[in-house]
């Protein structure tokens, strides 16, 4: 049973480890003070939001699991979080306050994900997105993922499908060119194309709630 590193890798910080100028975003690994916060944009963010339950089990008692929050100035405006296993991460979560979409938070916290999958010795990485969410999916494929996999029904709340997406060459982390073109395929028609076949049961995330 593998254990994730402590918050340090070969004596490189983690904590605060991407720099943050005035203004700028900042990225910190979760903490329980930060729930009631990330709670707030969860609400707005899924259909089916975790718990503060879910998420305190995750920080406290979870081994595998690694969650980051963004940060302007004292504002906290996105989260995302990991399970790093062997060498394969599965993204859990990604989400951005509302009213901070579109700057590129997103961007940063899944970079950052990346980053620290990388320093825990993960080599690919892989998440599920509905298939009506092509915002998510846009940045999914900006980052290099692929759809290889659907879960049908997988979200107990309308019983839609999922698309699982892999990246498996995690760097260099961020946006990665795309294959032959400049700008990648949307999500869905990504998917058509690849000829996607239904998922077997290997790598599936922890819940169709989009959360544990
Ligand atoms: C998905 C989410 C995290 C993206 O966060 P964000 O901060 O708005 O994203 P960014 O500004 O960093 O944009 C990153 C990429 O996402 C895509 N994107 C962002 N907003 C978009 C929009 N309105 N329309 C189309 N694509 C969009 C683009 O590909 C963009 O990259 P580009 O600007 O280089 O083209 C955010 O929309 C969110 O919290 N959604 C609700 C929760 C959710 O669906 N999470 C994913 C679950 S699988």
């Amino acid at each position: 049973m593998m254990e994730l590193p402590s918050r340090e890798v070969s004596g490189v910080a983690l904590s605060h480890d991407v720099q943050s100028q005035p203004g700028e975003i900042r990225i910190d690994p979760m903490t329980p003070g930060d729930l009631p916060l990330v709670l707030a944009i969860e609400r707005r963010s899924f259909p089916t939001p975790w718990s503060e339950r879910a998420f305190a089990s995750e920080l406290r008692d979870n081994l595998y699991a690694d969650y980051i929050v963004a940060r302007r100035g004292h504002r906290l405006v996105g989260y995302a979080g990991m399970w790093c296993i062997l060498d394969e991460a599965h993204v859990t979560t990604i989400a951005v306050d509302p009213e901070f979409r579109g700057r590129g938070i997103g961007n940063r916290l899944l970079t950052a994900l990346e980053e620290r999958a990388l320093r825990y010795g993960c080599r690919r990485m892989t998440l599920e997105v509905r298939v009506s969410n092509h915002v998510a999916q846009r940045l999914y494929l900006r980052h290099g993922f692929r759809p290889c996999g659907i879960r049908r029904g997988y979200y107990v709340d309308n019983g839609e499908d999922a698309i699982i997406m892999w990246r498996d060459r995690l760097d260099p982390p961020g946006p990665v060119a795309a294959e032959g073109d400049d700008a990648p395929p949307t999500g869905r028609d990504a998917g058509l194309q690849s000829g996607m076949e239904p998922a077997t049961g290997a790598g599936a995330a922890p819940g169709g709630s989009e959360g544990p």
